[in-house]
């Protein structure tokens, strides 16, 4: 489709949101409405996409980035309107065909549009409207069908006769055209109609009327037209996004025993064999292996988990955690951590832009923030590393090192191979390689109401 190129209109308001951002902005299933567009678009071949804004552009332009390109429509006419917004853009591509679609249609998939792409080159059509059979057809575009079945028109709810109003084929509001037919009846589209806006519907009835051919493409999976138009709606979506990733995974070997309370993004990769447990949030494009376990209740982004992990009621953000080691309960991982091979962090522990080393473990009640712990490295219970390392200071502790229980260790310190610290010792100076260190003062005794004290045996 390298001639092809798409156009998706986000520039509405979407008022019944209540949102002081971008409706396009709003997720689905932990990501921008957007974005499923755009890589819907782009899994269907076509990776030339510009995109109409208008309320709150700064922050989808922000959001966008310089990957596609951008046109404003600074005043609210209608889908006609904002397409006429993107004429330049079309202009110089009109050799080709053109996408259009909603922004704030997120579950379009690339199969659709793919099928609808193929019988529009296979049919010669200059239009190609994606439509879809429902239930309940209230609020959308009605299909318009002459009795030999083709298309005539697309007609609005709010412009629609009582006879058309039961039609139950209406518009996914997305369509393949010609370029250059579309281009060509942009300049005709005028704005008489009971919203006075400019429909970009209303190309199909003036394409007949010129004598074009137009068709569509009825999409077999009719939940590809759902928009979101408020927040009931967007709940809505969401949980028909969840239920198809869901399913998805399960097809491809995931176990989800208990799947009504897990909540997994659609660029979210998992391995057959894996077991997600009851309360799991897994978002954006967190990746894990084959054999974990995952869950109860973890919450992970941006995580790279390796295959026969089992993270137990884990918070995981920005880490990656390598084969076989075993994460919780109840621990977090956060800003840049590597957790090794067979290593171990336990109960209630945070660990914090540092590496834990192969075998390694961290038990229950520790903190190891801003360090490079090496491999085979043993850490007593409710150990510490103090001080914020926000200078680019790091505690260092060599292979086989034990930490005792309760011990602090002050940033920066390095800790020797081998090397032993006492239980409850505050350590600030260097230990060398198998040295213990005990730098903590004798225990005091002195009878109660006494004056002097002494050293406990
Ligand atoms: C539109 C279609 C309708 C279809 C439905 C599918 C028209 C006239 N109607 O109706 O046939 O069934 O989608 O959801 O096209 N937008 C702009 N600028 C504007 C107006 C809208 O960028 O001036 C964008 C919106 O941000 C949205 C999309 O276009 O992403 C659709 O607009 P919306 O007002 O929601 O159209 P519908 O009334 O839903
Ligand atoms: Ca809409």
């Amino acid at each position: 489709m390298s001639s092809n190129c798409a156009v998706i209109l986000a520039a509405g308001q979407g008022k019944r949101m209540r949102s002081r951002h971008a409706k396009v902005m709003c997720q689905v299933l932990f990501k921008p409405m957007i974005d499923w567009v755009c890589d819907s678009v782009i899994e269907a071949g076509v990776d030339d996409i510009c995109i109409v804004t208008g309320h709150r552009s700064d922050e989808v332009i922000r959001h966008i980035g310089e990957k596609y390109s951008i046109v404003q429509q600074t005043e609210r006419l209608g889908t006609g309107h904002a397409v006429m917004q993107a004429d330049e853009y079309l202009t110089k591509r009109n050799e080709g065909n053109v996408l259009v679609l909603c922004g704030d249609a997120p579950l379009m998939d690339s199969a659709t549009i793919s099928g609808a792409y193929e019988q529009h080159i296979s049919s010669g059509s200059m239009a190609t409207i994606i439509s879809a059979r429902l239930k309940n057809p209230f609020g959308y575009g009605r299909i318009v069908r002459s009795d030999d079945g083709s298309v005539t028109a697309i007609v609005e709810q709010a412009d629609a006769d009582e006879r058309t109003r039961q039609i139950n084929e209406v518009n996914s509001g997305a369509y393949w055209f010609k370029t250059e037919a579309l281009l060509q009846m942009l300049g005709s589209l005028s704005n008489d109609n009971n919203q006075g806006e400019y429909y970009l519907t209303q190309v199909i009835s003036l394409l007949c009327q010129n004598g074009f051919k137009v068709d569509a493409f009825t999409a077999d999976d009719d939940e590809v037209v759902l928009g979101a138009n408020d927040r009931i709606q967007l709940a809505y979506l969401n949980e028909r996004a969840r239920v198809k990733v869901i399913r998805r995974l399960m097809s491809e070997g995931v176990d989800i025993p208990f799947p009504d309370s897990v909540y997994i993004s659609p660029d979210a990769k998992i391995g057959s064999d894996t077991q997600i447990l009851p309360n799991t949030i897994i978002k954006g494009k967190v990746s894990i292996g084959s054999d974990c376990v995952i869950g109860p209740n973890c919450c992970l982004e941006n995580t790279l988990v390796s295959d026969g992990t089992a993270l137990d009621n884990v918070s995981s953000v920005d880490a990656a955690v390598d084969e076989g080691a075993v994460i919780g309960p109840f621990a977090r991982l956060d800003g840049n951590t590597h957790i090794m091979k067979s290593a171990a962090v336990g109960s209630f522990s945070e660990i914090q832009n540092s590496t834990i080393g192969i075998g390694s473990v961290v038990p229950r009640l520790s903190f190891v923030g801003s360090s490079d712990v090496g491999d085979n490295v043993s850490f007593g219970s409710a150990s510490v590393t103090a001080g914020s390392g926000k200078d680019g200071s790091r505690c260092r502790i060599g292979d086989n090192a034990v930490i005792g229980s309760n011990c602090s260790l002050v940033n920066p310190v390095k800790i020797g191979r081998n090397a032993r610290t006492a239980v409850g010792a505050t350590v600030s100076e260097d230990v060398p390689d198998s040295v213990s260190a005990k730098p903590r003062a004798r225990q005091m005794v002195k009878k109660i109401g006494s004056k002097n004290g002494r050293s406990a045996e």
